[in-house]
């Protein structure tokens, strides 16, 4: 699977070209495209019209900006998209809505697949155990700015799509019981840890614990060639990381 990577030259695009050129699931890479052109030491384009022919796939950590030209490129050569980056404008996901009748697209703001799974096996669980408590709690390093996590909203939202009286409560003081209905959500900010995500599934007999534990941001790098080779085999379409992990 050759693949041409866009923010090559980025954080994340240079994770992925290093699995790449590791081989990781088969991976090898095509080339990049990033603003910053070819000083990179490996086959670089400022313009994805450059690209010599010949790929199989495009993985993107660039900038939501490079939207229209990475889609219109992806039709225009008949090549399946994994699009990692964030922060997309609406008219942005209308493109990428657009674009998935014609080609596959693969579309996730995060790329964990270890992170899905998590969160997968806590609406299973939550669906096997609906009168259970469930609690969530993250840890993340001192330097992160929101609590709790996007992550532990959308565990938390993922088992309100099955417990459909669930209410969120983020921290947990003063005086009084829970209710039943609750998910309390606590952040713990320390140190330099990545990200850990917790799910607590509590009867008066048992307690579940699901737990995911990022080490590196190499993680979304991985997630993102999964997806590229899950993309591979599929028809036009939109996907997200929970079509991936389907069990
Ligand atoms: N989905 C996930 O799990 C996940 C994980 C990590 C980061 N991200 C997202 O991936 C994106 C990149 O993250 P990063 O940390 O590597 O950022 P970065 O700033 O280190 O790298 C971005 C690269 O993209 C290049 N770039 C910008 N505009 C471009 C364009 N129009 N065409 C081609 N290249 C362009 C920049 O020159 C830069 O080299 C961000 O949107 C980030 O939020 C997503």
């Amino acid at each position: 699977m050759r693949i041409i990577v866009f923010g090559a030259c980025g954080r994340m695009g240079q994770q992925v070209i290093r699995l790449a050129e590791e081989g990781f699931r088969g991976a090898s890479l095509h080339a990049g495209v990033d603003l910053g052109g070819n000083q990179s030491g490996f086959p670089c384009y400022q313009s994805p019209a450059d690209v010599p022919e010949g790929a199989d796939c495009i993985i993107d950590f660039s900038h939501h900006a490079a939207t229209k030209s990475l889609l219109d490129y992806a039709i225009k050569a008949h090549l399946p998209v994994v699009l990692s980056t964030t922060g997309h404008t609406d008219s942005e996901k209308k493109l990428i809505t657009e674009a998935a009748k014609e080609i596959p697209v693969f579309f996730s703001a995060n790329m964990s697949m270890g992170v899905a799974l998590l969160a997968e096996l806590a609406k299973k669980t939550a669906a096997l155990y609906p009168h259970a408590n469930i609690e969530i709690v993250e840890t993340h390093h001192n330097r992160k700015l929101d609590a709790p996590s996007g992550t532990a909203l959308m565990i938390a939202e993922g088992i309100r799509e099955i417990l459909k009286k669930a209410t969120f409560l983020c921290g947990r003081g003063g005086h009084g019981k829970r209710a039943d209905e609750e998910i309390g959500i606590h952040a713990i900010r320390m140190g330099n840890i990545v990200g850990t995500h917790e799910v607590l599934v509590g009867t008066d007999a048992e307690t579940i614990t699901l737990k995911h534990e990022a080490h590196d941001r190499a993680l979304f790098a991985e997630g993102a060639i999964a997806a590229a080779e899950f993309l591979c085999k599929q028809p036009a379409g939109l996907y997200k990381m929970q079509d991936m992990i389907k069990f």
